[in-house]
């Protein structure tokens, strides 16, 4: 069993597997790791300031000299801060958090920073980044063509055709298909009515021999059959998320590592509650009193940040029921214990190594 030609020599890899960036789970301790056992290994930075994705680039360089990938979101910054959606949705948290026993501080939608992925180009450039995977768009022509004088190898995420093969058209050099079992962010964007929710299998047989460049499959991947079945599908190489949430190096709180690894296959939900922006994740209360509240959700990134001091003090608390698990279909499939040994079972599973 080997995966089609061209991933594994673009991307200066072993293996052609890909561990997906998962911000607010993955490190640089986990993509040295996966990048260290011959995988590439993905930095998450979506959103981040331009001074902390300097410092986990340079955190992960310290600690492998291999290839890896920094991730980041490529959406609009919404400048039409609805404010009456956004004060409705804040009355709704805060009467919820007085419920809960949870703090809660009132904010000004004007006075969150949003920090968009061209405040972020400058210091990517400065780093050198070999591979930069991206998602909820395509960057503009002046920054693609600025990325690859510099020597970066760009992977886009599509979740259907069209956008597969707009990303292709504009000349990103690997496409991450992202099927609707995978846990996290849809990465979809032509249609803002529509979202597509095509699975994996039906995606690849959509894309392949359509699209030139190699494709990474998504979603639900999580044991050496279903990596030896997108193989055979026609990917170039998988790219796995969920599976490392419960590794040691994983930042996930213990309560989230656990509802993964007991997940039955019914247990994510698709849902734009949370942030703003559909994505899959297991069900909890947060997801459940949003939903059944009926109020308008206001727009990616907004929502993420009106929900996020809830989150992290349900972190701090090891509560379940009130963070973002955002995890996949096949998320059940995961196992404790160190990257490496994960990534190395998967290699032998799958009979690539
Ligand atoms: C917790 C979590 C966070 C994620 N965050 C990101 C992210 O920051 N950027 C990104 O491109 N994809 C993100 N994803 C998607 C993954 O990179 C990967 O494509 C997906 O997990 C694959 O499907 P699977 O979870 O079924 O393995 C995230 C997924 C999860 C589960």
């Amino acid at each position: 069993m080997s995966a089609t030609p061209g991933i594994t020599p673009l991307l200066q890899i072993t293996y052609p597997v890909v561990q997906g960036a998962m911000l607010g789970v993955s490190t640089p301790e986990m993509a040295a790791a996966v990048s260290n056992a011959g995988g590439l290994g993905s930095l998450p930075v979506g959103g981040l300031s331009p001074d902390e994705v300097k410092k986990l680039i340079q955190a992960t360089k310290e600690k492998t000299a291999r290839t890896f990938a920094v991730n980041l979101f490529v959406h609009e910054v919404p400048e039409q801060r609805a404010a009456v959606a956004f004060n409705k949705m804040q009355d709704f948290l805060e009467s919820t958090c007085r419920q809960e026993g949870f703090p809660f501080e009132r904010r000004t939608p004007e006075s969150l920073k949003l920090y968009s992925y061209l405040d972020q180009v400058e210091v990517l450039l400065a780093e050198k980044i070999p591979v930069l995977s991206f998602t909820f768009g395509c960057m503009n022509d002046e920054v693609i063509r600025a990325l690859k004088k510099n020597g970066t190898v760009l992977i886009g995420t599509a979740t259907c055709l069209e956008e597969a093969q707009y990303l292709e058209s504009k000349g990103i050099d690997a496409i991450t298909l992202q099927g609707v079992e995978a846990g996290g962010h849809r990465g979809s964007f032509l249609s803002k009515a529509t979202l597509p929710q095509i699975g994996l299998m039906s995606l690849l047989s959509a894309c392949r021999n359509v699209i030139q460049v190699p494709l990474l499959a998504a979603g639900g991947i999580a044991d050496g059959e279903s990596v030896k079945g997108a193989l055979i599908m026609g990917a170039s190489g998988v790219q796995i998320g969920t599976l490392f949430i419960p590794a040691d190096e994983s930042i996930a709180i213990p309560a989230y590592k656990e509802a993964v690894l007991n997940a039955r296959d019914v247990d994510t939900v698709l849902t734009k509650s949370i942030s703003g922006r559909w994505a899959r994740g297991i069900n909890n209360k947060l997801i459940r009193l949003i939903t059944d509240s009926g109020i308008e959700i206001p727009d990616y990134t907004l929502q993420n940040s009106l929900t996020g001091p809830i989150r992290k003090h349900a972190q701090q608390i090891n509560d379940k029921e009130f963070v973002a698990m955002w995890a996949g279909q096949s998320a059940g499939k995961s196992k404790k214990g160190s990257t490496t040994a994960i990534f190395h079972q998967l290699i032998a599973a799958a009979g690539l190594g």
